[in-house]
């Protein structure tokens, strides 16, 4: 039995959902070079907390699993629920999540998938937004679009009718440049549902920054911290003057307000330190949020206790 949770899409009925569940996770493990990194990201771990991990995922809650990572694409796993939980501690009920570049569109199904399971386990709802050009890779600008790697026409979308009607009802694809439309979709932002996470797999850094508008509108339509995973940031030739971490360090150069950062502490906190998802992921920080002014109030007031006194009248 795998112990990697399914979290793809799956078709109705239980049974097909198991066959389906299975299917997906063994094709996915047999790519080239998941095999290999799963023995090098779970192997170097220790040995107990895998043994640990065998019961988790047989007899584990959903945050169990993600703590232990145990969903497929716990890169999203794990952003979506921290921003479930933050939505909760903000009063908030619902947020938007999105990934840029679709490609076929296994990513974004996957996240609806983990979106209605996040969404079980916390009460939080979603509104998920995919935006992809459809016709595959643009030409690259330069070479700070590593085009040793990327090329025109690579990654197109295979079969858009399929995808648009396999997605859930709260999940929708916005075709097009993200030149065009990450701007036009930031105006259609609201407080109601927040931005909470976005994924970054456009693999160019010129798509990248048409993209980063996508964390300059009003500061009410985002969650206070916003993680955002950069997928392509460990490829050869890439570095902080070229692909998407350059566009990430033009954004903080070119908003006061807003800045990108790694995501602090993170591998410290996490059970499985050696996954290389963990430097993948980013946070937008959001200093201009209403709920990050001084006048922004709490409804109860922080206490700390201090035993030694206590021990003391005792
Ligand atoms: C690696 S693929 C995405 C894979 C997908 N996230 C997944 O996990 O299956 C990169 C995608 O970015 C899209 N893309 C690149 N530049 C773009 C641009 N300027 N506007 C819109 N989409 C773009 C391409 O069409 C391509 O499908």
């Amino acid at each position: 039995m795998s112990v990697i949770e399914h979290s793809a899409p799956i078709p109705a009925g239980k049974a097909k959902r198991t066959a389906a569940s299975h299917g997906y996770v063994l094709r996915r493990l047999f790519q080239k070079g998941k095999l290999g990194k799963v023995f090098v990201e779970r192997l170097t771990e220790p040995l107990h907390l895998n043994i640990l991990s065998l019961f988790v995922a047989l007899l584990g809650s959903y945050r169990m699993k993600v703590a232990f990572d145990l969903i497929v694409r716990q890169q999203y796993a794990f952003p979506i629920l921290f921003a479930a939980d933050a939505a909760k501690l903000h009063g908030y009920k619902k947020v938007t999540l999105v990934e840029l570049g679709v490609a076929s569109g296994a990513g974004l199904l996957t996240m609806c998938r983990i979106a209605e399971r996040t969404t079980k386990a916390t009460g939080i709802e979603f509104r998920i937004v995919g935006f992809d050009a459809g016709t595959g890779m643009p030409p690259a600008v330069d070479y700070r679009d590593l085009p040793e790697l990327f090329q025109e026409g690579d990654f197109p979308m295979m079969d858009f009718e399929g995808l648009k009607q396999a997605l859930p009802a709260n999940a929708e694809l916005i075709i097009g440049d993200v030149n065009v439309t990450a701007s036009a979709f930031a105006r259609t932002l609201t407080p109601d549902a927040p931005l909470g996470f976005v994924a970054v797999d456009v693999d160019y850094y010129s798509a990248a920054k048409a993209a980063m508008p996508i964390l300059t509108a009003a500061p009410e339509n985002y969650l206070p911290v916003v993680p955002v995973y950069l997928d392509d940031i460990a490829e050869y030739g890439s570095s902080n003057w070229t692909g998407e971490l350059l566009a990430v360090s033009e954004f903080n150069d070119e908003n006061s307000m807003r800045k990108i950062a790694p995501f602090n502490f993170l591998r410290s906190r996490r059970i499985f330190k050696n996954t290389q998802w963990i430097d993948r992921m980013f946070a937008a920080q959001i200093h201009d949020h209403p709920h990050r002014s001084p006048n922004h109030k709490r409804a109860t007031k922080w206490v700390l206790g201090n035993e030694y006194l206590a021990a003391k009248k005792r």
